[in-house]
């Protein structure tokens, strides 16, 4: 770990200006600076940077911070990444905290594994760009694709001779071990090279480190698998790896959308043709880490799929795993025959990207309409059918959206919507059950902390809204929850790094974090949110939190929002309790509950912001009487009635865990 003196000297020595001026271009205005926004489009700038603060901040999209802040949101790094970067930038040698000795030989184990395939690196871009074979047959077959030289370079493609142990040879006399060249798979163990006369993908992490390689084979027609890959190590997990990643990542946070594809060539392809938020899944089904991973970005996502439709329908099948995890799918099917590289060669950029804009379409519909069209007059192909698709919908955990989407299936399979209903919910129920004995069973890794979740309660989007919208976002009528927000606040600076948990080994950040995730944004007071969003990215990056790292913290917001919380009188408010009905309990002292204290907030919170909704939307309803409109008056009542049962569960939860 960085050393805490590192981490002040970095943070002393940045200049906020010059960070931010690698990136932007920024003109003086009296003592500040200004420039156009990186964060959010705009024509005049209000991206301001205030030297003498050594802060930054945009007074259209609210985005603000010091330097480290800067690139971690412009770079998508985490906090240690962004130390690091700003360390290289100003030159400060770093100085890693004295950590234990298993966890030093860990440390060393796996910078020997980055270190080895970083000369695997060089060795075949080296074999590429200046060895005549390399040449003739390597470069010449990726120029023949299209890759331009910088693509190549940019995404460290290479060439592996068809010599029995060139590489494995050379790799020895310059130092590097046997055992771990065998290790990472770049050796055989008979001491051969693995990769033999094939055009070398460079597999990185997200951080840019290579984790491993695919081969593949240039001629067609021969037996040979056409890619082949380095083994999993430590450092490579397939299921939690997506081609691509390291490159992406800032444009997927940029446009809020990660696109999937499913070869490495057609992420290459779509990225030299400056569409950069392309990931692959390496032609296998998605796994839950990978779909983690994606969501870490953006929760909308679009896959393309190469257009041979036998391949469509066996994939459609793995992503009710996608469903689950309540990300917002579209799929692309491209024409027969087409992958998306070859499609992209074939039409130019501008028009795949409109076919892509054209075709995408919700993964529900998409699913539905291909299997109405097999099933059309076979009855018992349509009973099968309705059954799928309500166990594809059954997945999705907000049951608004669930709602909406019955409506709409029932209306293209034409099938009573009610029939669909009880399907669903039936569905539903034994889903619930499995995951319930499952969970008994003990086989659940992490059993989730998590209260009844408020995204549940986000309204449908309005009438007209088309399925093509962009996802609905729950409306925000968080004025009035700042005490709320607060409490989050305090509980987090107050209690964070003891464990909420210790046998799951759960922080309380990481309890009251987990909770509230996807209303984060939605916090009404910008400091706070501003505290949970750091405190969310830390714990992300799985760094440490204390109260000592507020109250120093070198942002004068953060350390003046921890001392100012840390001396205020710790309070429920009475009236709130008061208000809901609920028993008024012994006051402990947090200090020695915090268990119940981190609990309590997030329940205050809950509670609160479900009533706020309700509000919000009883407005609603008012107003859809007055404009006569039933629809949508239906529609409003379903939502206040889901918002009044989530309320009541949680009100229920409540008494039981904390008031008990
Ligand atoms: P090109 O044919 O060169 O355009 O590659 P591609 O990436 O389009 O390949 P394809 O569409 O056939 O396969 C998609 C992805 O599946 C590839 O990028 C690989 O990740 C994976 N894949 C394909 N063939 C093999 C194979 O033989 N072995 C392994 N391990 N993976 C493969
Ligand atoms: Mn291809």
């Amino acid at each position: 770990m960085i050393s805490q003196k590192s981490v002040q000297e970095i943070l002393d020595t940045a200049k906020v200006e010059e960070v931010i001026e690698d990136f932007v271009s920024l003109k003086r205005r009296g003592a500040n600076l200004i420039g156009l926004c990186p964060f959010h489009h705009e024509k005049t700038p209000s991206f301001t940077v205030s030297p003498s603060k050594n802060l930054y901040k945009c007074f259209g999209c609210g985005k603000a911070g010091n330097a480290v802040r800067f690139i971690m949101d412009h770079e998508s790094m985490s906090f240690p990444e962004a130390l690091r970067y700003l360390a290289k930038r100003y030159n400060i040698e770093i100085e890693e905290t004295q950590t234990s000795k298993e966890h030093q030989e860990e440390r060393r184990y796996l910078d020997s594994l980055f270190i080895v395939n970083d000369y695997a690196k060089a060795y075949y871009q080296k074999q590429l760009f200046e060895t005549d074979t390399g040449k003739s047959v390597g470069l010449h077959y990726f120029k023949e694709r299209g890759f331009r030289e910088e693509t190549i370079q940019s995404f460290g493609l290479g060439y592996a001779p068809a010599k029995k142990d060139a590489f494995t040879l050379q790799a020895t006399q310059d130092g590097h071990s046997l055992e771990l060249l065998k290790k990472l798979g770049l050796t055989s163990k008979y001491g051969r090279d693995f990769f033999r006369g094939r055009v070398m993908f460079t597999l990185f992490n997200l951080s840019g480190k290579v984790v491993g390689f695919a081969g593949r084979i240039m001629q067609k027609d021969v037996k040979a698998p056409k890619y082949i890959n380095s083994p999993e190590t430590e450092v490579y997990l397939k299921s939690k790896f997506l081609y691509g990643a390291y490159q992406a990542r800032k444009s997927i946070r940029r446009l809020d959308e990660c696109i999937l594809v499913e070869g490495y060539t057609d992420v290459i392809s779509l990225h030299q043709a400056g569409i950069e938020n392309v990931v692959a899944s390496s032609g296998t089904s998605l796994t839950v880490d990978q779909i983690g991973l994606i969501k870490r970005y953006t929760p909308n996502v679009k896959i393309l799929y190469d257009g041979d439709a036998a391949g469509v329908k066996a994939a459609l099948r793995g992503l009710d795993l996608v469903l689950e995890q309540d990300l917002n799918v579209r799929v692309v099917l491209l024409p027969q025959g087409e992958d998306p590289d070859s499609y992209l060669q074939q039409v130019g950029t501008e028009a795949f990207q409109e076919y892509i804009e054209a075709q995408a379409r919700d993964f529900i519909f998409f699913k539905t309409d291909l299997l109405m069209e097999e099933a059309a007059g076979d009855p018992i192909k349509k009973t099968k059918l309705i059954k799928d698709i309500v166990s594809s919908i059954a997945r999705i955990p907000d049951p608004i959206k669930r709602s909406l989407y019955v409506k709409e299936c029932s209306v293209v399979m034409k099938v009573e919507e009610s029939i669909l209903v009880d399907e669903t919910n039936r569905t539903v129920t034994e889903l619930l059950r499995r995951r319930h004995k499952r969970r008994q069973r003990g086989e659940a890794r992490n059993v989730d902390q998590r209260e009844p979740a408020l995204k549940a309660v986000a309204p449908e989007p309005a009438e007209g809204q088309g399925e093509d919208d962009a996802a609905p976002r729950p409306s925000s009528p968080a004025k009035g929850l700042e005490l709320q927000e607060r409490e989050i606040v305090r509980v987090l600076i107050s209690h964070a790094g003891k464990m909420f948990d210790a046998e799951e080994g759960l922080t309380v950040e990481a309890y009251v974090l987990s909770n509230i995730e996807e209303v984060i944004d939605e916090f009404h007071h910008e400091h706070y949110r501003q505290l949970v969003r750091y405190c969310l990215e830390r714990t992300l990056a799985q760094e440490p939190l204390s109260t000592q790292y507020f109250v120093n913290h070198r942002d004068p917001n953060i350390s003046r929002l921890a001392i100012d919380l840390l001396q205020s009188p710790y309070e429920y408010s009475p009236n709130w309790i008061g208000l809901h009905n609920l028993p008024l309990q012994n006051q402990l002292d947090p200090e020695q509950n915090f268990k119940k204290d981190s609990i309590n907030v997030v329940f205050m919170y809950k509670i609160k912001k479900a009533d706020q909704m309700m509000l919000h939307n009883q407005a609603e309803i008012r107003q859809a009487q007055d404009a006569g409109d039933h629809e949508q008056i239906m529609r409003l009542l379903r939502v206040q009635q889901k918002l009044s049962q989530l309320r009541n569960e949680l009100a229920a939860k409540f008494k039981a865990v904390v008031l008990k």
